[in-house]
């Protein structure tokens, strides 16, 4: 595994994104041993970034790491988020990134991970009635306090962005990125690369969509949240397939798997990206790692970089709302 940095913040070039194993996926929390074996798996390959927040659950996923890595937290540079539950208001799934919020929020994170320190703490979402400068504020006194070690953002716009690490440096902003969603290059890359600010790009599989094992949304539970999710409904998820046929025609070439493609492009785009795709099965922990041996031609850059754009948004509208702000 090959290491890089976000910004003074050394992480395994490819994390581990531990949501899926209790929240938001067809089969989250069902099988909590092989999750752990997965986390462990992935720290013996050399994997040493690991992605939750306090929403995961609300609160599991955060408790299910807390319990995996006893004894082994030295290993992991371990990065959890706060702002999308209100404490003291009307509690999950509401905006907050009040001071007050942000001093409430991270004992309870630090508590359930069962440490004395966050690596990178990021803020979830942006919080329109909270100015940037004053959640930032709060973050450097809990980088102050020895809490956390690192402040990130996640799906903000670049002037969100700009504001927040003229308060105290910014280590890295997680926002959606992978071959079908490319919106931060235009707006957002360039100013992190100027700010010298690192990118963690989340979903980078496309929610399993790029990997081409999801031919049809009918075996999803009735709470996975891509049913609501335009790109996986109707007409448009019939379209999107030719994209992952053309990921499989790639990887077919390479002697790879659709996701090693789907992660290989990402690492390309950049030493200042560390994806973390996410699974809770051990094999694909194991096969999206392999990733990190993957070279892929200029011409199979080139061909991936121009698949065709993916048919409806990212989100729902009301999701849609909250990013890039
Ligand atoms: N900041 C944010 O707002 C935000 C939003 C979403 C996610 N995230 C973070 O980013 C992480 C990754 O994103 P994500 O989980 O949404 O999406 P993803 O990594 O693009 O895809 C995960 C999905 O792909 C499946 N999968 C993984 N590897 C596979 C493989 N090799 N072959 C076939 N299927 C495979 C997983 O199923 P199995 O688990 O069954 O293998 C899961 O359903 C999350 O875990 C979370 O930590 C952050």
């Amino acid at each position: 595994m090959k290491y890089i940095k976000l910004r003074d913040l050394e992480v395994s070039r490819i994390g581990l994104g531990a949501m899926g194993m209790s929240h938001g996926y067809t089969g989250a929390g069902a099988d909590e041993s092989e999750s752990i074996r997965s986390l462990h798996r992935a720290l013996e390959l050399g994997v040493t970034f690991i992605d939750t927040a306090e929403i995961y659950g609300p609160y599991e996923n955060e408790e299910l790491l807390g319990r995996a890595l006893k004894g082994r937290r030295e290993q992991v540079v371990l990065a959890t988020k706060f702002g999308l539950v209100s404490h003291d208001g009307p509690g999950p799934w509401n905006l907050d990134s009040s001071p007050a919020n942000v001093r409430t929020a991270v004992e309870g994170s630090l508590k359930r991970l069962g440490t004395d320190h966050i690596d990178l703490y990021y803020q979830h979402r942006v919080d329109p009635n909270t100015p940037i400068e004053d959640t930032v504020s709060a973050l450097a006194d809990l980088v102050e306090q020895g809490k956390i070690g690192a402040i990130g953002l996640s799906e903000a716009g670049p002037d969100t962005i700009r504001r927040a690490n003229a308060v105290h440096p910014v280590t890295a902003v997680q926002s959606e990125y992978s071959l079908w969603t490319r919106g931060l290059e235009e707006r957002v890359l360039p100013v992190l690369r100027e700010l010298g600010i690192g990118l963690v790009p989340f979903s980078p599989l496309g929610r399993g969509f790029l990997t081409g094992k999801i031919r049809s949304t009918d075996g999803f539970a009735e709470d996975d949240f891509r049913h609501g999710n335009p790109r996986f409904t109707g007409a448009n998820f019939r379209r999107n397939l030719r994209i992952a046929d053309e990921v499989e025609a790639v990887a077919a070439q390479a002697g790879a798997t659709p996701a090693q493609v789907a992660i290989a492009w990402l690492l390309a785009q950049g030493d200042d990206i560390a994806p973390i795709p996410g699974t809770k099965r051990v094999h694909r922990v194991e096969e999206n790692t392999a990733a990190d041996g993957l070279e892929l031609t200029a011409e199979q850059l080139a061909e991936l970089s121009s698949l065709p754009p993916a048919a409806g948004d990212t989100h729902t509208k009301a999701a849609l709302r909250m990013l890039e702000r």
